[in-house]
């Protein structure tokens, strides 16, 4: 189509509204914040870790939705009060469907995108759920009202399709054959652009005929992703509404597409662009959401005149079926969904930058519009009748007319038929629910779930692949069998018997009985396919269902494992707030659940030989003050033969779970005729690594005092399991390395200042090597990194070993001591790393580069050059004011020490003077001061106090680890609390003992110190 001659292109900008939607159940559960707010059309969000700057946005819209609702009895979700602030899907509607309405009607190109994180409510504003439709159907709706108001004046059809972008391919969701493998072909004409060759055009005359469509689609998409494992791997959807308007009397027709596009989670493009694997560049998966992000920027930038060289529509599949919309002969708008919670920040942020970019894009709509002609000759090839027609020369004649509307009637006639094949399906289903129990999908994506129906009728019925028996329900998905399980629908009670090999959790639990089933069970067979067990229509009731979602069943699964929400948050803020970061690798763990247990599957079905397990980093681990490291999930990946070990990060894994899939869909298309994979490209395998086992913290502080230090110190796993024991000592000593004397320990710390302060660390032997006893062929090094030094210090690598002596002596040398290293003694710990090693594997090696040494080989830590101008370095203002408050405190403290010591001194020597005076000088020591043996004396009782602080440390670590088990019954969790009673006894037994001891120490020292001196009786 051309545009009209006086409508030359004018520039439009994208349309960018944004929305934000109420709490979901985990954000309730969380106890989530709202950090976004809304003034008219600008939206404002807030950092929750940073309470000071919050980013402002303008948009062309900002709906919210996320407060000021109430639900009617029609189930419609609208404002508390009439005029309220609550934007519900009617005032949506009415500020972007009615433009998009009017602009298809006049004959342009009308395109509307949703974006968002997952359970943003994209799909809830595109499609709707229930009574809150969306703005598609709304829109048709209000389409065919328009059209009906208009039928006088113009002719007018209207063309339906949908179809799925998945992994680069695209399905046709309303094809009723079976599906093209590889997927349909996105062709380029000139005049067309790019279109999808061979997509089925539902012609419509009703709006309830395209929710029927719509239904149609989403059923094909919801057995599409179940066939494919690929929950985690979402798939874009467009819905094209084609429409042309033949204008009888002007004998000119109009034609405009209409883009409804509702795009997979855009978290999906930053979790696997975030990290380097090696394997990086071979997934497609998101290579539509990546490339539509890399163009809107390239458009964005052209926009604001920078010099744009190539705007890589051609890189993905989604880029081009948009390409008219961005940029092009299309008004586009885009809906950018939000969370209001705290714990989205990040990915609301995102969401928010990624709009703001596209608001920028500007398309050149045109009117598309060309004689009635054209149409004919389209039509003319498309039907025999009317190559008849033509033969009687009528071409231009009134009955030209009249003829399109006889093939569009037709071909109407042609879809109603196949309407109504589908609705008597419907009725059927309908009617079964009310005779039957049956079984729900319940799917990730909550537009996808309860729409497959599994009905459970009276007499035995196998599940699983096969359909090959009449009774069988016929079921796909990762993991299940031919014969998976057999229902048993007797006297109105139902019962499940797994069979032989093949999974089934009923309620999160592992079963391998037969199992009567009630009313709102929950399902999971094979790998990952669930289902929720809806009883006869008596069982019902009133309940709500909708409460045993996806999330519903991971958690119950994660219960059974052990992870709860509770427990692992418990460990965190106190009661009634949970710890975002917390919550965040909880729901990390859920949902990488069922993507383990696919990609085990898929390891099995592929003989790839490996396993793979989550894992919560650095649950039971510390820093080097000893708070909490940050947790994380990570996956532990085994090989079942050799037992060699990866860890992959969740970016890593996630990335390489789509390459399985891949693999996977790969193999069941071609078999085992395939040529095997080479290992590199196997995104089951990866080179060995050293793997980080454990840490355990030397506490730094004797030196503070220049006090020798030996220690057996626990190597804790991730998970808080004894990894090893490490025996250590730390010395100080001179710059030759000979070890101070009793004499030498200090009693303030501060005399550290500025002065040269020699120790060295050594790392005499492992003890107990977990990591060796599982396999003997493997090796272990210790890593550490001392103060400020930039790189970390490996001990040489020992194998095979349980108990293996390691002999590493380091010395380290303060040439002036700082401020900062002393209080770094005082408050820290030097944490200790235990590696991994495997055979195949490198060792790891200190680095030199950028070490200084003294002459005689000693490291020298805490080199002081760039500390003394921290404010102008550093860019934050508000920690360069901290830094400077705190730089006063020292400064205060330092003066307050001085005068003390002054203090000091006076009082010393007005005891020398008292001493002298009375004649009872007892000069023991050159010098004549008593304070080098008091001093040697309240030194000696420090170090007996520090060691005991050690034990001290150790039960209380100790304590802090105690948990009572997961499956704790009243009388485990009696046994529990009387253990936590005996180790605090124990605790405060040992704190009270260290703490008198001092006490009667001191006391003696100065009973002594009075009794020398003669001042005091
Ligand atoms: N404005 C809203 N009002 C009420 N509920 C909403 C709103 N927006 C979303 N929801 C609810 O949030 C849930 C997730 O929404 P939705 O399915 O639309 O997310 P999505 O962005 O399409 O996610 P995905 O990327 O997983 O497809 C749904 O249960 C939906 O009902
Ligand atoms: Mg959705």
């Amino acid at each position: 189509m051309r545009a009209k001659a006086a409508d030359m292109p004018g520039k439009d900008c994208v349309k960018v509204a944004v929305r934000v939607r109420p709490f979901n159940k985990r954000e309730r559960d969380a106890g989530s914040r709202c950090i976004i707010s809304m003034a008219s059309n600008i939206i404002t969000i807030q950092d929750p870790r940073n309470g000071q700057v919050p980013r402002s946005f303008c948009f062309d819209y900002a709906f919210w939705s996320h407060s000021g609702f109430t639900r009617d009895r029609s189930g419609l979700y609208v404002p508390e009060e009439p005029g309220g602030r609550y934007a519900d899907q009617g005032s949506v509607f009415q500020d972007l469907g009615e433009g998009i309405l009017e602009n298809a009607l006049q004959g342009y190109n009308a395109t509307l995108l949703a974006y968002g994180q997952t359970g943003s409510g994209k799909s809830y504003s595109m499609v709707g759920y229930g009574p809150n439709k969306g703005l598609v159907p709304t829109l048709c709706d209000r389409l065919f009202q328009a059209i009906r108001a208009n039928q006088d004046s113009r002719q007018c059809q209207v063309f339906f399709s949908m179809l799925e972008i998945y992994n680069e391919q695209v399905v046709d969701l309303l094809s009723r054959g079976s599906r093209t493998p590889g997927g349909l072909r996105v062709r380029e004409e000139l005049q067309r652009g790019f279109y999808v060759e061979g997509l089925r055009r539902v012609p419509c005359d009703g709006a309830p005929q395209v929710e029927q469509l719509m239904e149609q689609g989403t059923r094909t998409r919801t057995t599409a992703a179940t066939h494919m494992n690929a929950n985690s791997s979402r798939s874009h959807m467009l819905i094209i509404l084609q429409l042309k308007q033949i204008f009888c009397k002007e004998s000119i027709t109009k034609q405009s597409n209409i883009n409804l596009v509702d795009l997979a989670g855009s978290e999906r493009q930053r979790a696997s662009g975030s990290e380097a694997d090696r394997l990086k560049e071979g997934t497609a998966i998101n290579l539509s959401l990546t490339t539509l992000g890399n163009v809107i920027s390239a458009l964005a930038d052209v926009a604001v005149g920078k010099k744009v060289v190539h705007i890589p529509y051609r890189d993905s599949v989604l880029t081009k079926l948009l390409q008219s919309a961005l940029g092009g002969n299309s008004r586009t708008v885009m809906i950018a969904a939000l969370s209001p919670a705290d714990i989205c920040y990040e990915e609301s942020m995102s969401t928010l930058r990624y709009a703001d970019r596209a608001k920028r894009i500007q398309n050149r709509p045109v009117v598309n519009e060309s004689p009635t002609e054209r149409l004919v000759k389209e039509l003319k090839a498309e039907n025999a009748r009317l190559i008849v027609w033509r033969k009687s020369g009528e071409a231009k004649s009134p009955s030209c007319l009249k003829a399109i509307q006889m093939l569009w009637e037709q071909h109407l006639q042609e879809a109603l038929k196949d309407w109504e094949q589908q609705y008597a399906t419907i009725t059927q289903e309908r009617r079964m629910m009310q005779m039957y129990p049956y079984l729900l999908n319940i799917n990730e994506d909550t537009q996808l779930s309860g729409v497959v129906k599994l009905f459970i009728q009276d007499g035995d019925w196998d599940i699983g692949l096969s359909d090959s028996s009449p009774r069988s329900i016929s079921i796909k998905g990762l993991g299940i069998q031919n014969r998976h399980a057999v229902f048993s629908n007797v006297q109105r009670r139902v019962s499940l018997t797994p069979l032989a090999g093949s999974k089934v959790i009923i309620n999160g639990t592992l079963v391998s009985q037969k199992t009567e089933l009630q009313h709102l069970d929950r399902l999971i067979l094979g790998s990952n396919s669930t289902y929720l067990f809806i009883g006869y229509p008596s069982e019902r009731g009133g309940d709500d269902w909708s409460r045993y979602d996806y999330d519903y069943f991971q958690s119950e699964l994660a219960a059974a494992e052990g992870i709860h929400l509770h427990t692992l948050c418990d460990s965190g803020a106190g009661p009634g707030k949970t710890d975002p970061s917390l919550l965040a690798v909880f729901y990390d763990y859920i949902k990488l659940m069922p993507m383990v247990a696919e990609a085990n599957q898929m390891s099995q079905e592929l003989q790839k030989g490996v396993e793979f397990k989550l894992e919560i980093k650095n649950l039971a681990l510390s820093d080097s003050k000893g708070h909490d490291l940050e947790k994380e999930i990570a996956v532990r990946v085994t090989s079942q033969e050799n037992k060699q070990v990866w860890l992959w990060s969740k970016a890593k894994f996630v990335n390489r779970k789509f390459l399985m899939e891949e693999l996977y869909q790969q193999h069941a298309g071609e078999g085992a005729g395939r040529a095997p994979m080479p290992r590199d490209r196997d995104p089951f395998w990866d080179p060995l690594e050293p793997l980080l086992l454990g840490k355990a913290h030397l506490w730094l502080q004797s030196l503070a005092f220049r006090i020798a230090l030996e220690e057996q110190l626990e190597v804790l796993g991730s998970e808080g399991t004894e990894e090893a024991i490490l025996q250590v000592q730390l010395i100080p000593c001179n710059p030759t390395g000979l070890p101070l004397e009793e004499d030498d320990i200090l009693i303030d710390p501060s005399e550290l200042l500025g002065r040269r302060l020699d120790f060295q660390l050594v790392l005499d032997q492992c003890c107990g090597l977990r990591w060796i006893k599982q396999a003997r062929n493997r090796g272990i090094q210790i890593g550490f990194r001392m103060f400020n030094s930039a790189q970390p210090f490996y001990t040489p690598a020992v194998w095979h070993n349980v108990n293996p002596l390691l002999d590493q002596r380091v010395h380290f040398t303060s040439l002036h001591t700082s401020q900062g290293l002393l209080e770094h003694l005082q408050t820290s710990a030097l944490v200790l790393e235990l590696w991994g090693l495997q055979e195949g594997c490198r060792d790891m090696l200190s680095s030199l580069e950028g070490v200084k040494m003294t002459p005689e080989g000693c490291f020298i830590i805490d080199r002081t050059e760039t500390p003394d101008t921290p404010a102008t370095l550093d860019p934050v203002p508000e920690v360069s004011c901290s830094m400077r408050a705190l730089q006063l405190d020292v400064e205060e403290l330092r003066n307050t020490n001085a005068a003390l010591r002054t203090e000091n001194h006076t009082l010393k020597e007005q005891l020398n003077t008292a001493r002298t005076e009375c004649g009872r000088g007892r000069s023991e020591r050159r010098g004549s001061s008593v304070r080098p043996s008091c001093d040697a004396e309240f030194a000696r009782a420090l170090k007996v106090f520090y060691h005991s602080m050690t034990s001290v440390r150790g039960q209380l670590q100790r304590l802090r680890r105690h948990r009572p088990s997961e499956d704790s019954d009243l009388l485990g969790l009696r046994l529990f609390v009387d253990e936590q009673s005996g180790l605090l006894c124990d605790f405060s037994e040992l704190l009270e003992q260290s703490v008198s001891s001092l006490k009667q120490d001191v006391a003696a020292i100065v009973r002594r110190k009075r009794e020398r001196s003669g001042i005091w009786p």
